[in-house]
């Protein structure tokens, strides 16, 4: 199965699936989603974008994005290249979902109404449960609730005080996910005093600073929002640095955890990091980014690998089967999962990215075919 980031039109997406596309990084791909739909419902100025990538393992669960997209095409593209990593995603995660991602334009208003989320719910509930979402960036439980009103195919409300917010399991993966790269790149079995930038002090980026904090990790953040950056300096004894530092800080370890793309041809010269592991959905602009950061002596631990503590835990709560201890032992085994692909990745002299790809595919291609209805 072709890895593949598509950039849609709106009129590739009317196309249907397999659609010739431009890529937002300069290539071209073939897109491989089962059906991307655009919704616009004018009277309520609401567009939405719901892609499912990959059904094959089960119904296509991901998160909603709330986001200000220029355009819809650009709402598109990011809904469509979301969704594959979805979809390599649950794989990994061996969670019994397929891939699958949904993109709010946000309105320029600020914040989404309740007819608007109600109306996203609707939208939703059509598809009769071939898509689960859930939180992603700008779309946190509240508004969530707002959409469950409308559809039953919701995840990360949480049911009893278990379940919800998935952030704080995201972040616990990807400290393990961190802590199996520092052990093979550093060769380090703790992070006391490993030096680490975390870029987006949002839901996860907090959340793991704090863990990183508690191990004895040393940190320097930046994010646009100046409360949150005080916080980590006066809570975690952070050193702030501007937004177009961080990445380039002196560090041992660069953990993106704000928006994707940020590992560009260009931007990745400026590492100073030998480990790259952090919570971000798509860090890489494309796969080969991965093999020149194996060329500069970067360990770049998946994305998608790593940051899976979150859908583990949706997965959990979706099915009415949370158990905290069962979810958090599953959630630890990032780093086993972690440890096994850096390690065939040294051993094949391959980019750890295309080594998870790779994984990821042999397990879809293992996966009994679906018949056509
Ligand atoms: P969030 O919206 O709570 O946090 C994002 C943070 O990044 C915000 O504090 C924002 O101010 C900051 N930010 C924006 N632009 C920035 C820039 N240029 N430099 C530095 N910081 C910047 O989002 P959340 O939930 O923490 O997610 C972060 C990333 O992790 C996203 O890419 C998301 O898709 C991914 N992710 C999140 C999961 C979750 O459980 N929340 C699960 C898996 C992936």
């Amino acid at each position: 199965m072709p890895r593949s980031h598509s950039m849609l039109s709106p009129e590739a997406a009317a196309d249907g699936p397999s659609s010739w596309l431009s890529a937002p990084y300069g290539a071209v791909y073939e897109s491989t989603h089962e059906d991307i739909i655009v919704r616009h419902d004018p009277t309520l100025d609401l567009v939405a974008v719901i892609a499912l990538h990959n059904t094959q393992l089960g119904p296509a669960a991901g998160g909603c994005r709330c986001w200000h997209y220029d355009s819809q095409a650009e709402a598109v593209t990011d809904a469509a290249r979301l969704s594959e990593g979805m979809t390599y995603k649950n794989a990994i995660a061996g969670i019994g979902f397929g891939g699958g991602k949904s993109v709010i334009m946000a309105p320029k208003s600020g914040s989404l109404t309740t007819e608007q989320l109600h109306r996203f719910g609707e939208w939703i509930e059509e598809l009769d449960g071939r898509y689960v979402t859930a939180e992603d960036v700008g779309m946190g439980v509240a508004s969530l609730r707002r959409v469950a009103e409308r559809t039953r195919f919701v995840s990360g409300l949480g049911h009893n005080g278990v379940g919800g917010d998935p952030s704080p399991y995201t972040a616990l993966g990807v400290l393990r996910g961190m802590q199996a790269a520092v052990r093979h790149r550093l060769d380090r079995d703790d992070l006391e005093n490993i030096h680490v930038a975390v870029q987006g002090l949002g839901n996860v980026g907090m959340r793991l600073a704090t863990l990183l904090h508690e191990q004895g990790a040393r940190l320097t953040v930046a994010d646009p929002d100046r409360a949150r950056v005080d916080l980590a300096v006066k809570a975690l004894g952070a050193t702030p640095v501007g937004l177009d530092e961080i990445i380039g800080a002196p560090v041992d370890v660069f953990a993106p955890c704000a928006l994707g793309g940020v590992l560009t041809q260009s931007s990745v010269r400026d590492l100073r990091a030998t480990v790259v592991a952090g919570a971000a959905n798509n860090q890489l602009a494309t796969q080969d980014v991965g093999d020149l950061l194996m060329a500069q002596g970067v360990l770049y631990a998946p994305d998608y690998v790593i940051n899976a503590g979150g859908v583990i835990s949706i997965a959990a709560e979706y099915r009415g089967k949370f158990d905290a201890t069962i979810v958090r032992a599953r959630v630890d085994n990032i780093y086993d999962r972690t440890a096994a692909i850096l390690k065939r990745a040294y051993l094949s002299g391959e980019s750890t990215n295309r080594i998870a790809d790779d994984l990821a595919a042999a397990i879809l291609n293992a996966a009994p075919r679906k018949i056509p209805s």
